[in-house]
Formats: structure tokens, C-alpha cells, sequence
């Protein structure tokens, strides 16, 4: 893992007069969590940049006050809030329509959005399991259509964070990647199956776009209420679950821990998002 320090000395190198900024940045699923620290982290660093917030209706408000927040912290950022369904497909397509039809490049596209099933199956209305959709089908379909705009860019670059190099098998059932036979629907083949599928896609991706760096990051162990996604609040698997990822976090620390691209501690509980 990079150590925390080579990432801030790292990041303290962004600025505008050498051009090492991202302009135009795409950030999915940054009204919480990873995604929303990571946007912050960027417009923190003072730079002329323009982001495009892309969130669901329901974070409208929540996404406002944190637009509001990211002006306080620097006045060159200008932020975009783009409602849009992440996880319908035909949603996905009509916001990258509209970004296409602002932007001549893209600098930067961070997907984030999702969450592990620990819930039963659900799906959307286009028949895709809404984790499978958020995780893999909806961020490839960001990237797919984005990919002119991306290629345009001097030095483009496409963060997926999921599970790169942790949760990946060397083979899948190609003849269930819906996950619909009987009894191979779960968090833990959810995961694995999409995490695999993100990296092979990426890779493809790559070959075929050497001007564009792309990622698939494994964020670690972080608090951000991201294992509770599908639970009641205060039900009891929701506390299991808090407790297990309490449990599976180890304590970081100035002296010892490392931390994410974002500046993110990694399972440092007290230090938690939320
Ligand atoms: N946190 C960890 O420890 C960890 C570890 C490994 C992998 N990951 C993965 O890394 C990614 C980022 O994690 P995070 O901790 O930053 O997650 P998070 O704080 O829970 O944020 C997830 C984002 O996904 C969006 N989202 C969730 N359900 C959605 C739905 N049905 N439709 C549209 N958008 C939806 C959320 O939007 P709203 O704000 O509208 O709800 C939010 O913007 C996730 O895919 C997560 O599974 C996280």
C-alpha cells in the first residue's frame, strides 16, 4: 500500500500554473462517503476545476449543502449538481448526453456509487440487480459513453473504487453473470463478481485507450455507513453488520496507518466519515 505520505506529497503537487489539475471532473456517487471526500480533497486543493455532481432525486438537498460547503472551501471549483438514476442504464446515457453536449474533454471520472447486498435480491426496472447495476454495468456504462470526452483529455483518468486486486478470481460462471441460478445470489459472489468484471473490463479498456489511465481501487476497510446500505436503520442485522466491519477495521494511526488516495484513514473508526 502507498504510504500516506508519498500520497499528500503527492497531492500537494496539483495546482494550476503546471497543469496537473483535472478541469472537468465527473464524480459518481459523491453525495457520501469516499466519493464526497475525495471531491473535497480536490477542490481543497484550490484549483480551477469544474465537477459534475451526479446523484439521485432523493440527495438533491443533501448534495446542495454540500455544493454550498465546496464553495466556502474554494471559489474556483464550480459545481454542477446532475440528477440522475446511476443505476438505470438509459439514465446513465441521457446524463453523459448532457455532459457531451457542455464539455469538449474529461479530465477525471470517479465512480463510487454502490453498495455489497447483504439484502435480498432487488432489481431495477430494467431487470438488472441494483447492486450488479451500481457497481459494474452503470460504471461501465459512464465510461463507455464518456470515453470520447476522456479521450480528448491530455492525460485522462478513470477511478473505479471497488475491489481491485483483492476480490477478483481468476474465473466466473459465464453462464450466470445475472447471478440468477438457485443459490448463487450473495453478498460475498456479488462482490466477487463484480470486482472481477471491473478489472477485466478495465484492463480491456486500457488496451485499448493507452492515453487514459484507468484504476480499479480497493478502498480498504472505511466507516462510511456504506455496510448498513439496504437495512433499516436500527435493525439488528444492521447492527451485526456495524459490528462485524468495527471488528474487521484495523486502527490506523499518525505513527502507523495508512491512508486512502482521498486522505481517507483506513479503519480508523474514530476518524469515521460518519
Ligand atoms: N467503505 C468501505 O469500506 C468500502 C470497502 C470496499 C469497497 N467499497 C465500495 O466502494 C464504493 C464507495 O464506497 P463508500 O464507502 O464511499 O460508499 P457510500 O458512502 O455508501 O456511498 C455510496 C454512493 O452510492 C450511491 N448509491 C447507493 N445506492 C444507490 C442507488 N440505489 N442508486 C443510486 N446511487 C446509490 C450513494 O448515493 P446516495 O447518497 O444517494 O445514497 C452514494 O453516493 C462502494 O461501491 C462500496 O461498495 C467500500
Amino acid at each position: 500500500m502507498v504510504p500516506y505520505k508519498a500520497i499528500k506529497a503527492s497531492n500537494a503537487l496539483i495546482n494550476d500554473s503546471k497543469s496537473t489539475a483535472p478541469r472537468i471532473a465527473v464524480f459518481v456517487g459523491a453525495t457520501s462517503g469516499i466519493g464526497q471526500l475525495t471531491a473535497s480533497a480536490l477542490v481543497a486543493t484550490g484549483t480551477r476545476v469544474r465537477i459534475y455532481l451526479i446523484g439521485r432525486k432523493s440527495s438533491k438537498e443533501r448534495a446542495q449543502n454540500f455544493i454550498q460547503e465546496l464553495h466556502s472551501i474554494s471559489l474556483k471549483a464550480e459545481v454542477i449538481w446532475t440528477e440522475g438514476e446511476a443505476s438505470i442504464l438509459g439514465d446513465v446515457k441521457r446524463v453523459c448526453d448532457i455532459i457531451k453536449s457542455k464539455e469538449k474533454h474529461v479530465d477525471l471520472l470517479f465512480l463510487t456509487a454502490g453498495y455489497v447486498p447483504f439484502v435480498p435480491r432487488d432489481e431495477t426496472a430494467e431487470g438488472v440487480e441494483v447492486t450488479l447495476s451500481l457497481r459494474y454495468y452503470s460504471r461501465m456504462m459512464f465510461i463507455l459513453q464518456l470515453l470520447p470526452l476522456l479521450r480528448q483529455a491530455k492525460a485522462a483518468r478513470v477511478i473505479s473504487v471497488l475491489g481491485g486486486g483483492l476480490l477478483e478470481r481468476p474465473s466466473i460462471d459465464l453462464d450466470d453473470l445475472d447471478l440468477k441460478k438457485p443459490g448463487s445470489f450473495g453478498a460475498m459472489q456479488s462482490q466477487v463478481l463484480s470486482a472481477t468484471m471491473n478489472t477485466a473490463a478495465l484492463e480491456r479498456l486500457a488496451a485499448d485507450s493507452p492515453s487514459i489511465t484507468f484504476i480499479h481501487s480497493c478502498p480498504g476497510s472505511v466507516d462510511t455507513g456504506n455496510v448498513r446500505r439496504g437495512f433499516e436503520p436500527d435493525s439488528l442485522k444492521a447492527c451485526v453488520q456495524l459490528g462485524e466491519s468495527i471488528s474487521g477495521t484495523r486502527r490506523g494511526g499518525d505513527d502507523g496507518g495508512e491512508e486512502a488516495e482521498d486522505g481517507s484513514k483506513h479503519g480508523d473508526y474514530e476518524n469515521a466519515y460518519q
